[in-house]
């Protein structure tokens, strides 16, 4: 039986809701949203309207039109630095990034010259929040960091960083990719001003699906301008939300495929999905242990990580180890750098990467154990 454990990078399977959704937009209804006035056209806006309304029930945003929806979450991220950040700005961000955050600030750091404080994650951890804290400057117009790594899969400490962001009066920006959906996430009470997500990973939507929450108060400049079907005179794109950030035609076949996801995950509950998660990881982690010549890195308990887990088998090459996990046990693991070489250069592991295994809401402790079973073998060779 193939096993797939490659969750950080997309979701697989997704529940079952998600394919019908996306199967009955697609075949009965077909129409674009926000253009039209027939009856077709208003159920495609209502399904791209439901899904709003069940984002802002799983974050905790009371007014939904401040939910802009994307491609992605590289996407939502372009549009949350480039659409806010001007010239000689500075920025703190972690050692943890993904490339979706790290190289538009690096971009931005070349193009308008901001300045960017990267704050260390020891043993590819979390950051101190107190070493955030003594990084403000008067200069210091954005906090943007990830909630967890998608390399070690360190929880960062979010509330205490909202914490110190709204006393400094500064925003936040969190990368939510590896949390939404399966760890709880209340924007309020997080002091989170730029919250982005992409719809496919935990959130269990298809791909091409993402988004950007955008505070009341936060002023953002668009990323792209088109068509937005209402208001077509005026040659600048509309100043109210969503409209001014959502420029052509919607994905709307994975948007109602994002809104059936959701919906999925309110029913199960979000405690519930982190419960479950956090047990899988509990027992991953012991049996991970146990596998000779095995260096995981990054938190070595439960609470202080997401089931994101990256390893090295003796001097055995990464992508080799994945390979025959792939070829001949038909496991489906990442290899390499994970689009994070900071975090890479934190554990020491820039030059070959690491192992990454992540499974996900489907997944169950007999699926950690053939995966150990195989890496015992692998080293036994
Ligand atoms: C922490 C983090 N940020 C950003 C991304 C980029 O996600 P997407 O490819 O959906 O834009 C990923 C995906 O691996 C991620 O793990």
């Amino acid at each position: 039986m193939v096993l797939y454990l490659d969750n950080a990078a997309t979701s697989y399977p997704k529940p079952e809701p998600v394919y019908r959704a996306a199967d009955n937009y697609l075949r009965n209804i077909g129409a674009s949203s926000g253009r039209g006035a027939y009856r077709r056209a208003l159920d495609a806006d209502n399904l791209v309207y439901q899904a709003r309304k069940l984002l802002g029930r799983l974050f905790c945003i009371k007014d939904v039109s401040r939910i802009v929806f994307t491609l992605n979450i590289t996407e939502s991220l372009n549009l949350a630095l480039k659409g806010l950040l001007k010239e000689g700005d500075h920025v703190i961000t972690s050692q943890m990034e993904h490339n979706a955050m790290w190289r538009p600030l690096k971009i931005l750091e070349r193009k308008i010259e901001i300045r960017i404080t990267v704050i260390s994650c020891p043993e590819g951890g979390h950051l101190d929040p107190g070493e955030l804290e003594q990084a403000i400057s008067p200069g210091t117009t954005l906090v943007a960091i990830n909630h967890v790594s998608n390399v070690t899969g360190a929880l960062m400490p979010v509330e205490e960083v909202g914490k110190i962001c709204r006393r400094h009066d500064i925003p936040l920006l969190i990368d939510a990719a590896q949390t939404a959906g399966v760890y709880p996430i209340d924007v309020e009470n997080s002091n989170i001003d730029l919250l982005a997500f992409t719809g496919h990973k935990g959130l269990l939507g298809p791909t091409g699906t993402g988004g950007l929450y955008i505070a009341p108060g936060i002023m953002l400049n668009p990323l792209k301008e088109g068509g937005t079907g209402g208001e077509s005179v005026p040659e600048q794109m509309p100043l109210h939300l969503p409209e001014r950030f959502e420029a052509g035609t919607l994905n709307v076949a994975g948007i109602t495929g994002l809104g059936a996801a959701v919906e999925f995950i309110l029913e199960k509950g979000v405690e519930q999905i982190r419960a479950h998660e956090h047990r899988l990881t509990e027992f991953a982690l012991e049996r991970l242990k146990e596998v000779p010549g095995l260096t995981l890195y990054g938190p070595q308990t439960a609470g202080e990580r997401v089931a994101v887990f990256s390893f090295n088998l003796h001097d055995i090459a990464p992508e080799e180890v994945a390979y025959v996990l792939d070829e001949v046990y038909e496991i489906m693991v990442r290899s390499g750098l994970h689009c994070a070489p900071q975090a890479h250069r934190c554990i020491g592991t820039v030059e070959y990467g690491t192992v990454r295994v992540s499974p996900g809401f489907f997944s169950t402790e007999e699926d950690i154990e053939t995966l150990v079973k195989a890496l015992y073998e692998i080293v036994s060779r």
